[in-house]
């Protein structure tokens, strides 16, 4: 059984009480860690549970930026590291400039062919991953217990279009065709998220508001990042299997290659990384599945994202159209946890159009120009996206400095 801590215990009448009838499917628990780290890209660990593993490298590090004060420098000066293989700017302290030199090296076990071969799958793929990465993963974050109530709670929270788009950021950087080619940025991203988490873990426990609805006394474990990670591609594959688009074995391969190498750069220990697809939904029917539920964080966030559209279109269109989108998506139970108002006219065409679009456009690749088309198309997309979401700014993922103010 896993420890329980001295603050849970004095939490568990209070807290869970006051989230009035939430509180019966908040309870979801994760199940004891069982999975093998056999089945991982590591094949072979200790197997201890991931929740109580966080980043013994970053988190020390960042901590000690905290407190001493040089957090806003070093934020400063990574502002203009933004490729994969550029030197790190001077002007950093010499602790983080050795990390960072660790951190930005590439597991051994990486595979350069089948990143170039996820590089076809982005191509061919690219408004689907865009759809689902937004509507199924970004929402079902949301339903994530410990995620919710971190995002909610740490400064982030307070400004959800700006978390987005360096959320969104991630997801485009992965989906280049460079992502961590020395002219690509996903390695930047990665290592700067790492250090964002870092941040994160030292600060939300100083938060009180945090601490009184959370399980957990430091965010973010191993284990939290696994299921999250579970949000992101197996989210993805499962919905594209359950979609029947037709992906050969060596793209969904590849696909998988991407975000294991992602895991790893996010400071993910390599056994835990699951080496196949089958090892990996095997771990997501054991972290993720069992872990979704409605939280008041939750809830609140997922209106602040279906309401992103607003200054388009005042939500008219766009606020039924997303909820509509994230039913289709992730069902009616999660729908309804999020208290998603049914849409009689999204819903229905949603369900009789989206099945024949893609079937359209499937039967449409092989032609010789469709994967290129398809790509300036899709890559319009995902540009403008994240265009509207930064509001033209650079996006510089940062280590945060605070918790949400209020
Ligand atoms: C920050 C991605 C797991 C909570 C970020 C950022 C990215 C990111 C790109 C930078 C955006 C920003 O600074 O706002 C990911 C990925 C994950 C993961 C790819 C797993 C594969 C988690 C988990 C939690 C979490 C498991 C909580 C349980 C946060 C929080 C921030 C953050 C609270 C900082 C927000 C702030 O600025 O205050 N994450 N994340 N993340 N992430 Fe994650």
């Amino acid at each position: 059984m896993e420890p329980v801590s001295r603050r849970r215990m004095l939490q568990v009448g209070g807290a869970l009480g006051a989230l009035g009838a939430l509180s019966a499917t908040t309870s979801a628990q994760a199940a004891p860690w069982s999975w093998s780290p056999m089945g991982s890209v590591a094949g072979a660990g200790a197997g201890t549970d991931p929740r109580w593993v966080w980043d013994e490298e970053a988190d020390p590090l960042v901590a000690s930026l905290l407190d001493r004060g040089d957090a806003p420098l070093v934020n400063r000066v990574l502002r203009t590291w933004t490729r994969n293989g550029q030197p790190l700017p001077d002007g950093l302290p010499a602790d983080v400039h050795q990390f960072i030199q660790r951190a930005r090296q590439l597991p051994s076990w990486v595979d350069q062919g089948k990143l170039a071969t996820a590089v076809q799958f982005n191509e061919k793929r690219g408004l689907y991953l865009g759809v689902l990465y937004g509507l199924a993963s970004g929402m079902m974050s949301t339903v994530i217990p410990k995620e919710a109530r971190a995002v909610y709670y740490s400064e982030g929270g307070a400004d959800m279009k700006d978390r987005i788009s360096k959320t969104a950021k991630l997801g485009y950087d992965i989906g280049t065709a460079n992502a961590y080619q020395p002219t690509g940025s996903m390695i930047v991203t990665a290592v700067k998220t790492r250090l964002a988490h870092a941040g994160v873990r030292h600060l939300l426990p100083q938060s009180p508001r945090w601490v009184a609805v959370a399980p957990e006394d430091i965010p973010i474990s191993q284990r939290d990042m696994m299921v999250t990670w579970h949000s992101l591609p197996t989210t993805v594959m499962r919905q594209l299997n359950a979609w029947r688009v037709p992906i050969p074995t060596r793209e969904s391969t590849a696909f998988l290659h991407l975000w294991q190498v992602a895991a790893h750069m996010l400071g993910i220990k390599d056994e835990y990384i699951p080496a196949t697809w089958s090892e990996a939904n095997a771990q997501a029917d054991q972290v993720l599945d069992p872990v979704l539920a409605p939280t008041p964080e939750g809830i609140a966030l997922a209106d602040i994202l279906l309401d992103l559209g607003k200054e388009i279109d005042a939500g008219i269109l766009s606020k039924p159209i997303l909820g509509s989108f994230t039913r289709f998506l992730l069902g009616n139970q999660i729908a309804n946890w999020l208290q998603i108002p049914r849409e009689p006219l999204w819903d229905t065409l949603l369900q009789t159009a989206w099945g024949p679009f893609i079937a359209v456009r499937e039967a449409l690749l092989p032609l010789p120009l469709a994967p290129p088309s398809y790509w300036l198309f899709d890559e319009f997309l995902r540009k403008l996206a994240l265009l509207f979401l930064s509001e033209g700014q650079q996006i510089n993922i940062e280590i945060p400095l605070g918790n949400r103010p209020s």
